[in-house]
């Protein structure tokens, strides 16, 4: 059986009209517009020599594709990197009467895979870029991994902050006017996983519910994923401007599922969000799943925030709901609690695109479990009290594109005193964000159907009500 691409092409989660795309680079809101920049081989569906795509939206639900921004050029090919919104003109490279938007990005030279960084300024709201003159404004003779640098303004020191990575280490730099980087201190030694090489980090300030601040430092790293593969770790700690500390001694992840890779956070977001995307897959199969004229997508947008309670400081993601429900078309609700639901050949899950929420309650039940697929497939998602742990089989789930998409997926967690697990999950025809008790967990996982999911069904290892609320959106745009 083959399926179409447009089968499997989401409605709701970025994708390019061709050809190969990995990491989301240079996200920046501005002047209206939020701006998705990315890894890009405009001619191959598979990794290639990289520029840099873009696309622009208002709601980060339709994306309209621009041209290329940056191609490869005497220095070599265009890595991943940031942009700032350069409001003071500390480069100097503003010409009219826009603020620089100033991309920071790695040039990787294909002939000895040199890694340096470099600038490019657009002063038209990023519709056109320029080289500086000068680059690369930063090398390192030492490090053969030495790229992705994530920028942002520091408010105490008045300094912008670069981080880097650089093999298996974050690298911090400071600068003035963007172009003279000096380098302060390294981090990561002895501390979190060490499975593959760190990329694409991130830093930035989050909030708990009552305002507090901490640091946390987001790096993925590939192989050496939670679940096999790519996956995104993170740190929280303090950050003085130059230096940062973390006491933090277990692994966090920011994600368990296979495929959220290479995220980080918008730059001047105007709401103060740490506002997240990351790319949806894995490098370990990304090249070889079934759509033709172009690979990947974006993972939903997230707004990541601080939780620091029971002795657990982590991070929790979350849906910007108000986007789902713009969205979603409420279809199915019942309040009423209930020992199963049933959903059989059911167009109202939108050809496999819905939203569900539902409310278990595992104080008398061990075992609960969502499955939804169509008459040949499905994917199965089951939380044990017992082990406390979540598991997700996609193994029958259609299409087979390698030996870490028949694995099952883990995800150790224990449920609060409550005893209730409430899940929130995005289905994208080809993909699935799983949210747990509002972010504490979250899984992204690819799956290939060869026919639209029509089937959901809740059911517990006994037959007590267990399904407190359940409510699913049809999904349409
Ligand atoms: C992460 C990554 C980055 C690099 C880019 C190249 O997926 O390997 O480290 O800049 O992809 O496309």
């Amino acid at each position: 059986v083959t399926v179409g691409d447009n089968e499997y092409r989401p409605d709701f989660h970025f994708t390019p009209r061709n050809n190969w795309m990995n990491d989301p680079n240079g996200m920046v809101y501005y002047a209206g517009e939020y701006h998705l920049f990315y890894q890009y081989n405009p001619n191959e569906s598979v990794w290639g020599p990289m520029h840099w795509g873009h696309a622009i939206s208002k709601d980060l639900v339709n994306w309209e594709e621009l041209p290329i921004a940056l191609y490869p050029d005497n220095l070599g090919n265009i890595f991943s990197g940031s942009i700032v919104v350069d409001n003071n003109n500390t480069s100097g490279f503003k010409s009219g009467s826009e603020s620089p938007l100033v991309a920071v990005f790695t040039h990787q030279n294909p002939e000895n895979n040199k890694q340096t960084q470099s600038l490019a300024y657009s002063n038209d709201k990023g519709r056109t870029w320029t080289k500086y003159e000068n680059n690369p404004v930063l090398v390192n003779n030492d490090k053969a991994d030495f790229r992705d640098p994530k920028v942002s303004w520091h408010e105490g020191t008045q300094k912008w902050v670069m981080v880097l990575a650089a093999g298996d280490e974050i690298m911090f730099y400071t600068s003035s006017n963007l172009k003279n980087w000096v380098y302060k201190n390294s981090f990561g030694k002895n501390v979190g996983a060490h499975g593959g090489v760190w990329e694409c980090p991130d830093l930035f300030k989050i909030k708990d519910v009552n305002g507090q601040e901490t640091w946390a430092l987001l790096v993925s790293i590939n192989p050496g994923g939670p679940n096999g593969g790519s996956g995104t770790q993170y740190f929280l700690g303090d950050f003085d401007g130059e230096t940062f500390t973390s006491s933090q001694s277990e692994t966090l992840w920011l994600d368990y599922g296979t495929d959220n890779y290479a995220g980080v956070t918008w730059s001047n977001e105007p709401n103060n969000r740490n506002l997240f995307m990351g790319w949806m897959s894995n490098w370990s199969y990304a090249q070889n799943v079934p759509t033709y004229s172009y690979r990947s997508a974006m993972t939903f947008p997230r707004t990541l925030h601080w939780q620091n309670s029971n002795g657990k400081s982590i991070i929790i993601s979350k849906l910007p709901t108000e986007i789902i429900y713009a969205i979603g078309g409420k279809v199915v609700e019942n309040n009423n609690a209930a020992s199963r639901f049933e959903l059989l050949n059911d167009e109202t899950l939108g050809g496999g695109k819905f939203y569900l929420e539902t409310t278990l309650d595992f104080s008398a039940i061990n075992e609960a479990k969502i499955e939804w697929g169509n008459k040949s497939s499905s994917v199965v998602l089951k939380y044990n009290k017992i082990k406390g742990e979540l598991i997700l089989n996609r193994a029958e789930s259609g299409y087979k594109f390698n030996n870490l998409s028949s694995n099952i997926i883990k995800c150790p967690y224990v449920l609060p005193d409550s005893n209730q697990l409430k899940i929130n999950m995005l289905v994208d025809k080809s993909s699935m964000e799983i949210f747990l008790n509002d972010g504490e967990r979250v899984i992204t996982a690819l799956v290939f159907p060869l026919a639209p999911f029509k089937n959901l069904e809740i059911t517990a290892n006994e037959e007590i009500q267990f399904i407190e609320q359940i409510k699913i959106n049809k999904l349409s745009k």
